[in-house]
């Protein structure tokens, strides 16, 4: 998929149950507009997302799961892999800030799951960003680079125009203190120069990149601006459908073509 389309991708993490994220939906379905410049993505509780799935117009919204585990099949008690979600997701978080921080999940996890999207056809959003005490220390290039290369290892150029990227600093991350555009510009200049040098100018400038923390109906606009940014990455502010599609209004009108 290229880039001409603003992508929202609404995280809700551990909240709304199968009834009520199918009120959601039903909520939701009726504020949005279905707008040819922007993709919504929906990332429900594993729970829901079956579910949801079955209640969804896919014209208007796709999936994504929140996290998976990296192998097909097996004895994995309690876990749901990439290979039982194709077909049913088009998308997958992996490697966000709190699978890495509460849950310890490390590169090596982050490359296996990234390995095992692609094997499903299932699109990795590779989430990355630096911690507080990293970014007052001036490090966040080196963590950019260091969790982009760690997720990217064993990545073909062909398979890497398709991921994406989001950009999420841990700081910022449900804190209401959200980052400087300036500083996700750079951080955005960064994560493509790596990129064309892994995988060449034309992958740097297909892959799309998402900014996510803190963003609320306020403050979407002036990241969705920015020329690097293809979309958002909203965790709290997903949660209220009118907020939600506030925000798909806001990309509607920042993307490029205007359709
Ligand atoms: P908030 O939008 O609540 O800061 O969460 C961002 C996030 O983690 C999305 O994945």
């Amino acid at each position: 998929m290229g880039r001409e389309k603003k992508l929202i991708i609404g995280n809700w993490k551990m909240n709304l149950g199968v009834h009520d994220a199918s009120l959601y939906l039903h909520r939701l379905e009726k504020l949005v507009k279905v707008h040819r410049n922007v993709e919504i993505v929906l990332a429900p509780t594993m729970l829901a997302v079956q579910t949801l799935s079955l209640q969804i117009d896919r014209r208007q919204f796709r999936l994504a799961a929140q996290n998976f585990y990296h192998r097909d099949f097996g004895a994995y008690t309690g876990e749901v892999s990439a290979a039982q979600l194709k077909g049913v997701v088009d998308y997958a978080l992996v490697g966000h800030s709190e699978r890495r921080h509460i849950f310890n999940e490390h590169d090596k996890d982050t490359r296996a799951k990234v390995q095992a999207a692609i094997r499903n056809d299932i699109t990795p959003v590779l989430c990355i960003g630096e911690t507080a005490t990293e970014h007052s220390a001036d490090e966040t290039r080196d963590v950019i680079h260091d969790q982009l290369a760690a997720g990217l290892t064993n990545v073909t150029s062909e398979e890497a125009s398709d991921i994406i990227v989001a950009y999420e600093p841990v700081w910022a991350i449900g804190t209401g203190i959200n980052a400087k555009p300036a500083d996700v510009t750079k951080a955005v200049l960064a994560i493509r120069s790596q990129f064309k040098h892994l995988f060449g100018s034309k992958v740097a400038e297909e892959v799309r990149i998402l900014y996510g923390g803190s963003v609320n109906e306020d403050n979407a606009a002036d990241y969705l601006m920015l020329p690097g940014i293809d979309g958002l990455l909203i965790g709290g502010a997903s949660l209220d459908a009118h907020v939600f599609s506030a925000i798909i209004e806001k990309a509607h009108k920042n993307s490029k073509k205007d359709t």
